[in-house]
């Protein structure tokens, strides 16, 4: 059987992945962001997972305007690092997990989720910085990967509602599988409040986003009821990223045991929010 031991949220800002890649996380600027993971990384060897669900959000590098799936799942064997721009990430090819992805999208789809089967694909920054935030710099990424991407470069992106019930399907996905025992945590990358582009550019809401991480554990419900143009005027146009920690917090038991919660400001252009959640598991 596959169990969901927790799951963990995250900001995935791509100069946390340049900072560690390039020897700077000892610089007070980064430091100061670097010490509240140092949790997470204490707390994944405890968890000890064999699989990591990542759901986090393609930023129109795998896709473009060619093609965008709203949900979609990563079925292959293994999922190159994508060139952003200043060649790929020195970090290890991420390893997937076929026969569990295969399932879950199985199980979803005939939950009546749509999800886009995907057997090739590049990952990027929304994906390979949370690992790096928990992992560290490693030889090889001791855990397979299902990559589950979500659309929100371009709109319209999914309500925050869909997702939370999507995850509560995802959650139900994995629990039903039979042919392996499997630890699984779940990952929802994004967030926090930011705006990368335009007049306010640099936005940050601190009073939404520890509103937001107040309510997550003990009322997800809350924050299904927050539109698009909630999440664009109050967490600014890349605030919507919030809606993967939504997914995350559906596949998860009803009741969780909050573990760790770390809200930092300044990094980047965004507001680094980053959470551990336990599953109350029967
Ligand atoms: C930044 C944050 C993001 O989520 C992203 O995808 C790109 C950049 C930033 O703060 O720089
Ligand atoms: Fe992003």
């Amino acid at each position: 059987m596959a169990k969901i031991i927790g799951g963990l949220t995250t900001s995935h800002v791509p100069a946390l992945g340049a900072a560690m890649d390039n020897g700077k996380t000892e610089e007070p600027y980064w430091k100061a962001v670097f010490d509240g993971y140092e949790r997470a990384k204490s707390w994944i060897v405890e968890a000890s997972p064999d699989v990591i669900f990542l759901v986090y959000n393609d930023h129109a590098t795998a896709f473009s305007m060619d093609l965008i799936p709203t949900f979609a799942i990563g079925c292959a064997e293994e999922f190159p690092i994508a060139d952003e721009g200043w060649g790929p990430r020195p970090v290890p090819t991420v390893k997937g997990h076929p026969d569990l992805a295969w399932h879950v999208a199985q199980s979803v789809i005939l939950d009546e989720f749509d999800l886009t089967i995907i057997n090739k694909m590049e990952v990027d920054h929304g994906l390979t910085v949370p690992l790096s935030l928990v992992y560290g710099q490693v030889k090889e990424w001791p855990v397979r990967v299902i990559p589950f991407p979500v659309n929100v470069v371009q709109y319209p992106p999914p309500t925050a509602n869909r997702c939370y019930n999507l995850g509560k399907a995802l959650g139900k996905a994995i629990r039903s599988f039979e042919q392996q025992d499997l630890r699984v945590v779940v990952f929802g990358t994004g967030g926090m409040s930011h705006q990368l582009q335009g007049k306010r550019a640099g936005l940050i809401n601190k009073k939404f986003d520890l509103a937001f991480q107040d309510k997550i554990g003990p009322n997800p419900q809350a924050l299904t009821k927050i539109s698009h143009l909630e999440f664009l005027r109050e967490s600014g146009s890349e605030g919507i990223e919030l809606v993967m920690w939504l997914i995350m917090r559906g596949a998860l038991s009803e009741q969780v045991k909050e573990v760790h919660r770390f809200y930092h400001v300044p990094a980047s252009n965004t507001a680094v929010g980053h959470m551990i959640f336990e599953s109350q598991e029967a």
